[in-house]
Parts: structure tokens; C-alpha cells; sequence
């Protein structure tokens, strides 16, 4: 039987309530299924540990991650720690030496939920994001010089490559050909930012030569925002920088119901490093401890995990329990409206799990 071997960083906040909901919920699927085994490992890293040491994670962290199979995190971020520090301390610290370039963020609007926008279906409303990864916006290229003077200068320089931008539309125009509709909007700020973001236009109208079956368009980020509040139907694959994504994704999931169920995988397509999941909502400390976190987008992040597994059998099962869980109103939790705790909505979809016939 194959055994793969998973990280788990709950890391910070609700990271450690959703993710031992989330093992909980794959200890489920694995006897259900019985064709295969989940070891995991638990890493401590995070704000507890850096106010304890001065490191988020220790400095061999990356080589005991290295011969894992997947790494399924919480959050990171700490309301007495700067956020900088907890990002580049331990999110950014694994995806960007790990190379998990493409960021893959799908969002529907799952059965039960409701739209803030009105008449707005399930059927109007089926996308994925693609986030690049690895360089742009969040490229860490920039520094501040005369701290503190009237003349401080601080600067922050987005980095695009060829190479950057030439794999990860490939990655997102592979993607949409999966998809029923092969339709691909690549998203710039190409009149305004005259360097990066043309070189993004020009290399979509190659790479788009390379895929004559997938239709693709082109949107400016802000123009953007109004195409997917006004007209969602007509949007299926998203493919955006860095920090254009991490924003249209926070609205995307705000439009499908809310941010406590969507997820998301950092993927080194190649496979040389592992890849990681997790669910989109952050640490959030307003309701840290209080068991009533949506654990909904861990356990999809849980779905997307299997489904780099190979497994998609289970993958299939795990989704279509989250899915009759979601469809009931009374196992929604306080994001979604509902009054339901976090233990409730893990043991319906356990329950739900154990109860799949398929
Ligand atoms: C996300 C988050 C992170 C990001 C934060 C927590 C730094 O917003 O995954 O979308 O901006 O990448
Ligand atoms: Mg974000």
C-alpha cells in the first residue's frame, strides 16, 4: 500500500483549529478508502516559536521538508509580530526556495452557500484563479535607505522574467484546455505599467499560439473587478501576477460566499520540491480559540492535496462530503451565517465521508 508522507504546519491562530480538523477529515477518507496511507509529521513553526527563539522555523527546515510528499499548512501572522516577518519567516521561506510557482485558486459557489451577488448560481460562477508564484509584486527586491529622516526612501521592484512569465501561463493555458469551457483571461496593468506587464501581454499572445484550442482574453486588474462582480458567467481561468491575484482572489472568494471556504495549492508543477495547500483565510485572531473557524477551505485545500496525490478517487469523495455538509444550513458556521462550530462541520464530514457509496 502507498504511504505518503505530509507535513503539517498548523502555524498561527485558526492554522492549528482547521488543520487538526483537516487531518481528522483525511483520517476519515483514508479508512474509507483503504488504498493508500497518509503519514504525518507535525512541525510547531510559527509566531509561538519565534517569540520563543527568534525563528520562525529552524534552520534546517527546508531539508526536513525536502522528502515529504506534500505539505498541508494553516496560516501565518501574529497581531504582536510585524505580518512581514511572519510571511517571509515561514509561508514565503518554503514556497520560494521550493520554487511552488503556480498558486492555484478555484472558486464555486458550493451547494448551500449563497452569493452576495443577486441571482448570481452556481452555474454563473466557476473559476480558478492562477496566481504567479514566485516573482513579481512579491519578488522581496527593494530596500530603505535614511531610516527614519524626512528624506527616507523606500523602494519595492517588481521582478518579471521570461522564464517566469513563459511558465506560468503555460501552466494556467494547460489548465483551462482541462476545463469545459477553455477559456483563459490573462490579467495585466499593461497601460499603466509599461515594462513588466507588457512583456506579460506579449508572452500570452506566444504561449497562446501554442494552445489553438483555448480561447483566452485580456483584462486590465482593475476593469477586472467590476467583469467579475457584473458579469461572473463569462470567466473561467484566471491567470494574474503575484499581487493582482492575491487581491482578485480575496474578492473572488468574498463573491462565492465567503473567504472561510476557499483554498489553495502552491504547486512546483515539476515536482522536484514538495507542493503545499492551504486554505486562503489567514490566521485570523478575532476568533482564535473560539472553535467556530470554517474549517470548509482547509478541507477542500485537503481535496486539492489529493489530487497532487494521484489520488483522485479519494480527492472525488472528500469533495462530494464537503459538498452535502455545505448544502445543509445548520452546518454552517458564523462566516457563512450559520451558528454551527467548527467539531461540527469535521464530524458531518467525516460522517459524510464514512456514509459515500460511491
Ligand atoms: C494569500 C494571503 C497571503 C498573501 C498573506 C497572508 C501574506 O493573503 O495567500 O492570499 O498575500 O500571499
Ligand atoms: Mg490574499
Amino acid at each position: 500500500m502507498r504511504t505518503y508522507r505530509i507535513a503539517a504546519i498548523p502555524g498561527d491562530g485558526i492554522g492549528r483549529e482547521v488543520i487538526d480538523a483537516g487531518i481528522e477529515v483525511l483520517a476519515a477518507v483514508t479508512e474509507r478508502d483503504r488504498g493508500f496511507k497518509l503519514a504525518v509529521t507535525h512541525f510547531d513553526w510559527g509566531s509561538e516559536r519565534y517569540k520563543r527563539t527568534g525563528a520562525m522555523m529552524p534552520a534546517d527546515g527546508l531539508d526536513r521538508l525536502r522528502g515529504m510528499d506534500a505539505i498541508y499548512f494553516g496560516s501565518a501572522g501574529s497581531p504582536d509580530v510585524p505580518d512581514h516577518i511572519t510571511l517571509w519567516g515561514l509561508r514565503l521561506a518554503i514556497c520560494q526556495p521550493f520554487d511552488q510557482y503556480a498558486n492555484v485558486r478555484p472558486t464555486r459557489i458550493l451547494p448551500g452557500i449563497k452569493s452576495p451577488l443577486a441571482g448570481v448560481t452556481a452555474q454563473d460562477l466557476d473559476w480558478v484563479i492562477v496566481r504567479e508564484n514566485s516573482e513579481g509584486e512579491y519578488s522581496g527586491n527593494g530596500g530603505r535607505v535614511h531610516k527614519g529622516l524626512p528624506d527616507e526612501i523606500a523602494t519595492e521592484t517588481s521582478i518579471f522574467t521570461r522564464a517566469g512569465v513563459q511558465r506560468i501561463m503555460r501552466f494556467a493555458f494547460r489548465l483551462a484546455r482541462t476545463r469545459p469551457r477553455k477559456l483563459l483571461t490573462v490579467v495585466t496593468k499593461s497601460n499603466a505599467q509599461r515594462h513588466g506587464m507588457v512583456l506579460w501581454d506579449e508572452i500570452a499572445a506566444e504561449v497562446a499560439g501554442e494552445f489553438p484550442d483555448v480561447a483566452w482574453d485580456k483584462m486590465l486588474v482593475d476593469a477586472m473587478t467590476v467583469r467579475m462582480t457584473m458579469k461572473p458567467a463569462s470567466l473561467d481561468t484566471i491567470v494574474a501576477t503575484n499581487l493582482h491575484a492575491d487581491i482578485l482572489s480575496d474578492l473572488a472568494s468574498a463573491l462565492a460566499g465567503s473567504i472561510g471556504v476557499a483554498p489553495t495549492a502552491n504547486l512546483n508543477p515539476e515536482r522536484a520540491y514538495p507542493s503545499m495547500f492551504e486554505p486562503i483565510h489567514g490566521s485570523a485572531f478575532d476568533i482564535m480559540g473560539k472553535g467556530i473557524a470554517n474549517p470548509v477551505g482547509t478541507f477542500w485545500s485537503g481535496v486539492m492535496m489529493l489530487e497532487h496525490l494521484g489520488e483522485k478517487d479519494a480527492a472525488a469523495r472528500l469533495m462530494r462530503a464537503i459538498e452535502r455538509v455545505t448544502a445543509d444550513p445548520r452546518l454552517h458556521t458564523p462566516d457563512l451565517g450559520g451558528s454551527a462550530r467548527t467539531a461540527d462541520v469535521t464530524n458531518a464530514v467525516c460522517e459524510a465521508v464514512r456514509a459515500d457509496n460511491f
